[in-house]
């Protein structure tokens, strides 16, 4: 199978890309850098460094001719979102179109997106499940979402099958500490530092923190079943910040004492998604525990494997 990947330089997408050239996929890679690596990069992909909203775009997917474009680029930051909002939009929201325009003059079959649980805002009950109300709180949230409702109009007007992924908390090996579910990796380096971990607030907030080879291989049952669904990827189990200092001193034989300091605005106190639709429509399942993951992810960091 032919595969684009936007973003596949970053993060959740250089695990993606060596996942599909593992399954033996000719995989090809939109990226402009500018939060993803080079050395995140398995050798193998064809590697474009493109904006998203360039208008070059279209030659790229002319030439690849890919069957199926998992959309990964974003601008995915929701504090930078509030600072420049049209940055955001630009993004987010015009870079998604120029790839969904792009996609269509390409004849790709299927494009599959990452959302984020960004787009439900405050949760009104727990677990969210896809039926919550869509109710952002940051710009982030809002383009994310924008992005989402582009794709199932481009189902409905060309018939290319979209499948939109919420994801929650996305931890593991290669993320950046700036990121959304930063927390993780933010931790990890400063136990690794011998540094003293800060917690905004009391600790006792909850996050749902998801394996990223659990995103991958739910990415990969997408390019599959579940065409036009927005599906949850979570583990459907909250996790406090200060259980997972806890795990995470477990795991790494570090003690560290944290200082508190005050909550941030608009932080939201619990988060969880159910994963069940996602379980029944793509036959997926979250497969790590999380004192796995945290494992794999701080033996990552602490011998420096990329
Ligand atoms: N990490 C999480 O917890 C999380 C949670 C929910 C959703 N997501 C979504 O998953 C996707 C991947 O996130 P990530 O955590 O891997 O972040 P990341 O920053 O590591 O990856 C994003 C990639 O997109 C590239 N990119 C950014 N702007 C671009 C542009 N204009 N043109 C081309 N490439 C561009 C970056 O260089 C980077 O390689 C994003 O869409 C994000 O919104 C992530």
């Amino acid at each position: 199978m032919r595969i684009l990947v936007s973003g596949g330089a970053g993060f959740i997408g250089s695990h993606v890309v060596a996942s599909l050239l593992e399954a033996g996929g000719r995989v090809s890679v939109v990226d402009d850098l500018s939060s993803g690596s080079r050395d995140n990069l398995p050798p193998g992909a064809a590697f474009y460094e493109t904006d998203l909203t360039d208008p070059s775009l279209t030659e790229i997917l002319l030439r690849e001719k890919p069957e199926a474009v998992v959309h990964l680029a974003a601008q995915p930051a929701a504090p930078r979102s509030l600072a420049d909002p049209c940055f955001d939009a630009t993004v987010n929201i015009t870079g998604t179109v120029n790839l969904l325009e792009s996609a269509r003059r390409a004849g790709v079959r299927r494009v599959v997106y990452t959302s984020s649980a960004a787009v439900y805002g405050d949760p009104l009950y727990l677990p969210v499940d896809e039926a919550h109300p869509v109710q952002p709180l940051s710009p982030y949230g809002a383009s994310k979402y924008a992005a989402e409702v582009y794709l199932a109009t481009y189902q409905r007007l060309y018939g290319i099958e979209g499948v939109t992924l919420r994801l929650a908390n996305v931890y593991g090996p290669r993320q950046d500490d700036a990121g959304e579910g930063g927390v993780v990796a933010v931790f990890c380096r400063q136990l690794l530092a011998g540094e003293t971990p800060e917690i905004f607030g009391d600790g006792e907030q909850t996050r749902d923190f998801v394996y990223v080879a659990d995103v991958v291989s739910a990415v990969l049952a997408a390019l599959r079943a579940g065409a036009g669904e927005v599906l949850n990827i979570a583990t459907g189990e909250g996790t406090s910040v200060n259980e997972l200092l806890r795990l995470l001193q477990q795991v790494s034989g570090r003690k560290a004492q944290a200082v508190y300091r005050p909550a941030r605005p608009g932080d939201i106190r619990h988060s969880i998604l159910s994963p069940q639709r996602a379980k029944a429509v793509l036959s997926w399942a979250p497969g790590y525990r999380l004192a796995d993951g945290l494992r794999e992810t701080y033996a990552a960091l602490e011998s420096g494997r990329r």
